[in-house]
Formats: C-alpha cells, sequence, structure tokens
C-alpha cells in the first residue's frame, strides 16, 4: 500500500445512486451532491411530478455525470420493482441508495386520523423498508456490497409536539438501520442514517415562515442556525463513499447540536 491509498476517499466515481423522492428538497441535493462526487444518479419521483425530477437531472447532468429519470412511488411495492428492473436494464446495477422520501402531516397526537397514521407510515416507514429490501437483494445478489442511507431524523431520536407519527416512523427507520446493517454486513452492504434538523425545504417552508416558530427552533439548535440541504448533503456523500466503509447500523445526527442537549 502506497502513503497515498492509506488515505481514505470520498470520490464516487463510476458508481450508481438512487435517490427515492429526488425532485425537490434535500433530494435534489443529494442527487447532485452525489454527482459532484462522481456517481451517476437514478432521480426518482412520484408518478406526475417528472417536470421537478427533470430539473434535478439537469443539475446532475451539468456536474458531468449520468442522470436517470424515473418514476416511484414508495408505498407500492410494484412501482418499487418496477423501479429497481428499470435501472438494471437501463444501467446495469446500483450501488447506493439514499432512502430520502419522506412526508409528515402535523396534528396533535388526539386528533390523528386513521388515514393520516396509514400514509405517514406508508412513505417514512414501509416504503424505506420495501426500497432498502428490493434494493438490498439486488446487492447481495451481485456480490459488490453496495451503501444504504436512510434519511430519518432527529425527530427520532428526540420527541416533540404534533408529531406523534411522524417521530414514531422516524425512530423506526433508526432501528431499522441497525437490524438491516447486522443482516447485511457479511455481504459488504454498509447501512446507515442521517438525521437532520429543520432543514429548509419546501416541507417545513410554511412552518418556519410564522416567526415565532423560527425563533423557537434556533434556540435549540447550539449552532445558531437551521440546515441548509448541503449541510445533509455532507453526510450522505460520506455515508456513501468508501470513507465510511467501516461504519455500519449508525445514524449520524446532523443537528447542529439539537439533540446534544
Ligand atoms: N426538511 C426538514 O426539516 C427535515 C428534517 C429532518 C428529516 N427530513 C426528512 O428528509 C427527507 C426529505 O425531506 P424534504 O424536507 O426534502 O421534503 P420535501 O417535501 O421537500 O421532499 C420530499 C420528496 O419526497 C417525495 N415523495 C413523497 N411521497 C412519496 C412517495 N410515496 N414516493 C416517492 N416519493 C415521494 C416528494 O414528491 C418530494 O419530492 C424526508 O424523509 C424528511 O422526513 C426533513
Amino acid at each position: 500500500m502506497t502513503s497515498e491509498t492509506r488515505f481514505p476517499t470520498f470520490h464516487l466515481d463510476g458508481r450508481i445512486a438512487v435517490v427515492t423522492g429526488s425532485g425537490r428538497g434535500m433530494g435534489r441535493t443529494f442527487s447532485t451532491a452525489l454527482a459532484h462526487a462522481g456517481a451517476d444518479v437514478v432521480i426518482t419521483e412520484l408518478p406526475g411530478r417528472e417536470s421537478a425530477a427533470e430539473e434535478t437531472a439537469a443539475e446532475v447532468r451539468a456536474a458531468g455525470r449520468r442522470a436517470l429519470v424515473t418514476a416511484l412511488d414508495v408505498t407500492q411495492l410494484a412501482s418499487i420493482k418496477t423501479m429497481v428492473a428499470h435501472v438494471i436494464a437501463e444501467w446495469g446495477h446500483i450501488d447506493i441508495l439514499v432512502n430520502n422520501a419522506g412526508i409528515n402531516i402535523r396534528q396533535f397526537a388526539i386528533d390523528v386520523t386513521e388515514d393520516a397514521w396509514e400514509q405517514i407510515v406508508s412513505v417514512n416507514q414501509k416504503g424505506v423498508f420495501f426500497c432498502s429490501q428490493a434494493v438490498g437483494q439486488h446487492m447481495i445478489e451481485r456480490g459488490q456490497g453496495g451503501k444504504i442511507i436512510n434519511v430519518a431524523s432527529q425527530m427520532g431520536l428526540v420527541g416533540d409536539e404534533q408529531r406523534a407519527v411522524y417521530c414514531a416512523t422516524k425512530a423506526a427507520v433508526v432501528n431499522l438501520t441497525r437490524v438491516l446493517a447486522l443482516e447485511w454486513a457479511p455481504h459488504a452492504i454498509n447501512v446507515n442514517a442521517v438525521a437532520p434538523t429543520y432543514v429548509r425545504t419546501p416541507l417545513v417552508e410554511a412552518l418556519i415562515t410564522d416567526k415565532a416558530v423560527h425563533d423557537s427552533i434556533l434556540r435549540r439548535i447550539p449552532l445558531g442556525r437551521m440546515a441548509e440541504p448541503e449541510d445533509v448533503a455532507g453526510a450522505v456523500v460520506f455515508l456513501a463513499s468508501p470513507a465510511s466503509d467501516f461504519v455500519t447500523g449508525h445514524t449520524l445526527a446532523v443537528d447542529g447540536g439539537w439533540t446534544a442537549a
């Protein structure tokens, strides 16, 4: 081993990454950041949101990498299987999966309906599990390892009002990450998660325009600002890269110190 090869690399040259829910918000930034690190990126979005996905694809291509746009509803197993088959038919294999798609409906626990419960659990929990299962099966059969990165939340590590279902699903993602890491370690598949604090995206836009809410959030973030999608993208690129080859089952908080309190 030369002295240079001893050092970690964050390069993803030649890797193929799938990012779920990548037409906007963090999914778009993750896609572009992975492309800048060298990956070709599969942009997946809900049917009907193709134009948003095409905008992300344009950013990936501007970074000099290939982009493939395909429809995906993570709540539908048939849609997941079609997406994986499509990527393998077009590009041959998948090295990296970022389970990014997620939703929230803010309500006090007392007001949560069965329908709201099922919507949130279907995307945040069922979607993460079955996307991981489908891509994990492909990675195991291929025998070349892989990286799975689940987008959890600080709300999977601590509680907060009006987020009973969201917090429960994100805590489930944190523990699912550990189980998949254990089961798939023999196949050199690393499974990790990121747990962001509030990040400026369309998901929280309406919430943070309320100055009182915005100020109360900032009071709980020791670094004194909300996260930008790029803050979280650094953690995702790390967990996708060879630099994190000995990290698995871990949830990396990207929260400005919120959960350190
Ligand atoms: N923004 C935050 O403050 C914050 C903080 C912590 C964690 N997160 C998590 O980060 C992830 C991305 O959030 P964001 O803020 O970018 O949200 P966003 O609403 O901007 O983007 C979410 C994306 O997921 C897609 N999506 C929704 N349902 C889907 C489905 N059934 N199948 C496929 N795609 C679907 C949407 O079309 C959208 O493109 C989510 O998992 C969210 O829970 C967000």
